[in-house]
């Protein structure tokens, strides 16, 4: 059958990158087939799902794009071996999780899949391909990658149409949010692209550029590129652990960290963004790109830079368990025979998303005291909770409800620990009237009026303010 399409894509990696990068670029570019690979099958069932409310991934936009294409020129498959073979450019857009043994533990980036993907691609690529990295790497990583895509060409029982084979590597990192992807990925501050042949930076830039201006998109050299991207989240974690360290600095002085982050904020050199304190940054990528990060630069034999960034990371910690301290401090001290109700457990809202959400750590230090947690989070599911918290339903220490004002009856307290958008609209009158007395709010992402919930009758804690 003829191809009518002018170039194919194959994105191997269905995940939170892969699945809503893809399905913007078939949306812009209907001139390409996209197919989106992936190992896990239950992962592409759901892709694939007649009902669109039960894509893998939750987000906004999502899923009328994927209404739109899928099927047209965006199709999700486990074909990876025959979606390679027939692609003119293959993304890598697989999981780079820290390492958890052997050398670079607790910091290192896991090459794992980086190093299976490419391993497949040498084995199955055909013609001439361009390979980009769409996954956050180590500095470097495209030469591990290019010895790998070439030691198939080299190998001396090649055939001669694997000796005719090229590659060419493009490092092309993703800046998209979790909760405003498709936002994002539709209007981008910038589109990095790093190479050092031309023929594949222009190419991938034409892509980009059908829907996005010229001047948004920046070439520079491979190193530059995946360096960027690694720095680029260490600057954003850090001025979070920047502010989240003054919240503690607020409350015990009397000053206002909303007061403070819009005083400084207002200074175009500080900016207003990345300024909102909380329970501390979650998500799965910036503590492992900061560790990742560290590694690096102890490699180098740069001790002091590693130590400094290493430490946005350790008050990130520190923030979560003071949260989980002062929880229990109020509570006079135990929490024993005492529910708990917690409001929000994805990492941030508007994203089905847990992966190093502070709700867990929280939690897991609140269990450890005896508590009872009942939680409601408007997306994040049952499954998903107890496999976090390691717990079991059977051993009755949580419970996960559908409906936030079952969640709260004879709760002590009620921790909001992400910040959706609804709890602002709950009639907190009527959760008061079914809590235990002394009721209290803990208050981590500062969302609700606190003058109100003090006049209904409740005790209020709001991070950074006294
Ligand atoms: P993810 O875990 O959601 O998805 C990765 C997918 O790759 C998984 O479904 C896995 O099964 C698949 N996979 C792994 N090896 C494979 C192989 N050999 N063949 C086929 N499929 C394979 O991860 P993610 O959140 O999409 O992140 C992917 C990369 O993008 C990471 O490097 C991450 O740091 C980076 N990144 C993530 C975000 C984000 O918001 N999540 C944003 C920017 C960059
Ligand atoms: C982050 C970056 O913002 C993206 O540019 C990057 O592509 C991505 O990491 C990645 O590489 O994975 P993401 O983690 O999805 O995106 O979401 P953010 O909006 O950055 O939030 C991360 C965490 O920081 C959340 O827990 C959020 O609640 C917290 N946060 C964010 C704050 O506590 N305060 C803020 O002002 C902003």
């Amino acid at each position: 059958m003829e191809n009518k399409f002018e170039k194919n894509i194959c994105c191997i990696g269905a995940g939170y990158v892969g699945g809503p990068t893809m399905s913007v670029i078939a949306s812009n570019c209907p001139e390409l087939r996209v197919d989106v690979v992936d190992i896990n099958e239950e992962r592409i069932d759901a892709w694939n799902c007649n009902d669109f409310s039960k894509l893998p991934v939750f987000e906004p936009g999502l899923e009328n794009i994927v209404k739109k294409c899928r099927g047209i020129n965006l199709f999700f498959s486990n074909k990876v071996e025959e979606c390679i073979s027939k692609a003119d450019i293959i993304f890598i857009s697989v999981n780079t999780p820290t390492k958890k043994k052997g050398v670079g533990a607790g910091f290192a980036s896991d090459l794992k899949w980086i190093e299976s993907s490419a391993r497949q691609i040498a084995k199955f690529a055909r013609n001439h391909t361009v390979v980009v990295e769409k996954s956050t790497l180590p500095v470097k990583t495209a030469e591990t990658i290019k010895t790998i895509l070439n030691s198939s060409i080299e190998s001396s029982d090649a055939s001669l149409e694997e000796k005719n084979k090229t590659f060419s590597i493009v490092s092309n990192p993703e800046f998209l949010a979790e909760g405003t992807a498709i936002n994002d990925l539709q209007n981008p501050d910038r589109v990095l692209i790093g190479g050092d042949d031309n023929y594949s930076i222009n190419l991938i830039s034409g892509i980009y550029k059908k829907w996005i201006d010229s001047h948004k998109i920046i070439t520079t050299n491979l190193w530059s590129s995946e360096l960027s991207k690694l720095v680029s989240n260490a600057f954003l974690a850090q001025r979070i652990s920047s502010i989240n360290s003054i919240s503690a600095l607020c409350e015990v002085t009397g000053a206002n960290i909303l007061e403070v982050a819009g005083a400084i904020g207002t200074d175009t050199r500080i900016g207003k963004k990345f300024l909102r304190p909380g329970p501390g940054f979650g998500g799965s990528c910036f503590k492992k790109d900061i560790l990742n990060l560290v590694y690096l630069c102890r490699y180098y034999g740069l001790n002091e830079v590693a130590d400094y960034w290493e430490q946005v990371v350790k008050i990130n910690y520190w923030q979560q368990k003071r949260i989980s301290a002062l929880v229990i401090k109020n509570l006079f001290g135990t929490l024993s025979n005492k529910k708990l109700t917690i409001f929000g457990f994805s990492f941030k809202a508007n994203t089905n998303d847990t992966r190093e959400s502070p709700s867990i750590n929280i939690s897991k230090d609140l269990l450890q005291e005896g508590a009872k947690l009942n939680f409601y989070d408007p997306k994040v599911n049952q499954n998903q909770i107890f496999k976090d918290l390691n717990e079991r339903e059977e051993e009755g220490n949580i419970f996960v409800y559908k409906d936030p004002y079952e969640a709260v009856k004879g709760a002590d307290a009620v921790l909001i620990l992400t910040e959706w958008n609804e709890f602002n609209y709950y009639n907190w009158e009527n959760i008061y009237s079914v809590m235990r007395k002394p009721s209290w709010i803990f208050d981590s992402r500062i969302s609700l009026e606190q003058n109100h919930l003090r006049k209904i009758g409740f005790k209020v804690w709001t991070l950074g303010t006294s």
